[in-house]
């Protein structure tokens, strides 16, 4: 794969031609394990910080070049102080932030201890992440690589030095296989749409098969007979099959346990169809498949690091393209629910996916709960920007267990509400609902039509249209699409499913 960066953990030598990185907090003190296998340190980094008003602060460090009585060609001071707000360390964004550092090195080694206090193999594992999750990259498009260019530079190795390096090793292979996950869901949502349509997203879906998930694709014959008209609609104007996809992953220890179903919308390119969008941006609908390459990431990571629980992944594949035999405004549809959908707007697309690709795990896997991803809305990148998800559920404890693993994992949710008084909005004239109500709420109304197609079951809706793509980059993600929802539900799985 390109762009993964080569992590181990082992002991240091800081040989000539590498960057060493030690951390260092207020009083510019270096670990004892740098001192024993280094020498005394302090003066030089002293020295260099005074010249450069460095003063060990978390997210700022100090290169000090050609460092006397050091072989190495670099050592790359990161400060680790606390902030006023005491709060600990979080040792992934510090491995994204270490790797910003280190660019243009070919070998670096981190000696990966607290300058006072313990940091364990667990840290360094969080720590190896971070670097993994910066260090992706998405360039198997370019055929000029610049060698002056920075960013387009080979990402260098690491060797992280620990004093916990086999407890280090153990819990790295739990986060890698995460990183894989988030890995594999920006690769998807980079990918572009000549390249990654329904039937090839369908086959790369496959390749879960090789870690123990079982997956399965339904056909547009095989959906027809299922009844899935409203998702089949959206299908219709794109010369590109649709697909179904469902992924099990079955790691509990009693395989009958119901499973958490995770849904996720596929749309490979949305244009609109014949409500087309403007030509501005347009290139970004490659990314509304967003949600479904989450679920995809998701059933990856758990999978590879074996998690105890039962999963089903289930993602409805479509192209949303104007055509002579497209999806009209006007055009009522029949769900599998059995529900009729007025469509006014072909470019609310995304809810026409997930009616029946929602129908379809209630009705086979009667699951315990159910989440759905969703590039859905332009309306929650308006009210909550690209840093936070919208969240929507009709069950208080799973909401407040995704705000709990959204803290924890740094992909955070906030919740939106759902009522009597949105959902009239979607009610209409000459069909049981209609597929849009309006600008005002968008984001809400859009996940009252969702909740349609939701029984009894504990449901929470994630709009992923701001965070899914296009955010900012940060420590621990420079690529256009993010990854994002793969840490936060391989984090709630964690903390509230597994056995
Ligand atoms: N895929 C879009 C939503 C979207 C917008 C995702 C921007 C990512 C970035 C969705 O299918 C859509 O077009 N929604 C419409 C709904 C409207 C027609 C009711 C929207 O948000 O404008
Ligand atoms: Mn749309
Ligand atoms: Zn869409």
């Amino acid at each position: 794969m390109s762009g993964v960066v080569k992590v181990a953990f082992g002991s240091l030598s800081a040989p000539k031609g590498s960057a060493l990185v030690a951390f260092v907090g207020a009083d510019m003190k270096p670990a004892p394990m740098v001192t024993a296998q280094f020498g005394d340190l302090e003066p030089l980094i002293r020295a260099a910080a005074k010249a450069s008003s460095f003063r060990g602060a978390q997210r700022t460090a100090l290169d000090i070049l050609a460092p006397a009585g050091l072989d190495a060609s670099r050592l790359v001071v990161v400060g680790v102080a606390p902030g006023k707000d005491n709060a600990p360390v979080d040792f992934i964004t510090l491995g994204g932030f270490t790797f910003g550092k280190v660019t243009g090195a070919k070998r670096v080694e981190v000696a990966f201890e607290a300058p006072a206090g313990t940091w364990d193999g667990s840290a360094a594992a969080d720590f190896a992440l971070g670097l993994r999750l910066r260090g992706y990259r998405f360039d198997k498009y370019k055929t000029r690589k610049k060698e002056v260019d920075d960013d387009s530079s080979e990402a260098p190795d690491f060797v992280i030095g620990s004093s916990h390096a086999v407890a280090a090793r153990a819990a790295a292979q739990d986060r890698f296989a995460v990183a894989e996950g988030v890995e594999l869901a920006r690769n998807l949502v980079n990918e572009p749409p000549n390249v990654l349509f329904p039937v090839e997203f369908a086959d790369r879906v496959k390749s879960l098969e090789k870690l123990g998930v079982e997956v399965e694709s339904l056909d547009e014959k095989a959906m027809g007979k299922l009844g899935m008209n409203a998702l089949l609609a959206v299908g219709r104007g794109s010369a590109r099959e649709s697909r179904l996809v469902t992924m099990r992953w079955n790691g509990a220890r009693s395989k009958r346990t119901k499973p958490i179903a995770v849904v996720g919308k596929g749309v490979c390119f949305d244009s609109g169809g014949i409500s087309i969008k403007p030509s501005a941006g347009m290139e970004d609908m490659k990314g509304d498949m967003g949600g479904a390459a989450c679920v995809v990431g998701l059933l990856h990571a758990l999978a590879a690091r074996k998690a105890k629980v039962n999963v089903v992944g289930v993602v409805g594949l479509v192209e949303n393209m104007p055509d002579g035999d497209a999806l009209r405004p006007g055009d009522i549809i029949a769900s599998m629910s059995g529900q009729t959908i007025e469509i006014v707007n072909t470019d609310a697309e995304g809810r026409l996916v997930l009616a029946d690709a929602l129908w379809y795990v209630q009705e086979t896997f009667s699951p315990r709960a159910i989440i759905d991803l969703a590039t859905l809305t332009g309306a929650i990148i308006v009210a909550l920007g690209n840093d936070v998800a919208g969240l929507f559920s009709n069950n208080d404890e799973l909401a407040q267990r995704l705000a709990a693993a959204g803290e924890a994992s740094g992909e955070k949710v906030w919740r939106m509400p759902l009522g009597a008084a949105y959902d009239k909005l979607i009610d209409s004239k000459f069909a049981d609902m209609k597929n849009t109500g309006g600008r005002n709420g968008g984001s809400i109304t859009a996940a009252q039509f969702v909740q349609r197609f939701v029984k009894e079951t504990p449901w929470a809706h994630i709009d992923v249209a701001g965070t899914a793509m296009g955010s900012q980059s940060s420590d621990i993600n420079q690529s256009w699409g993010s990854g994002w929802g793969v840490r936060l539900l391989n984090r709630l799985m964690a903390d509230s499913y597994e056995d």
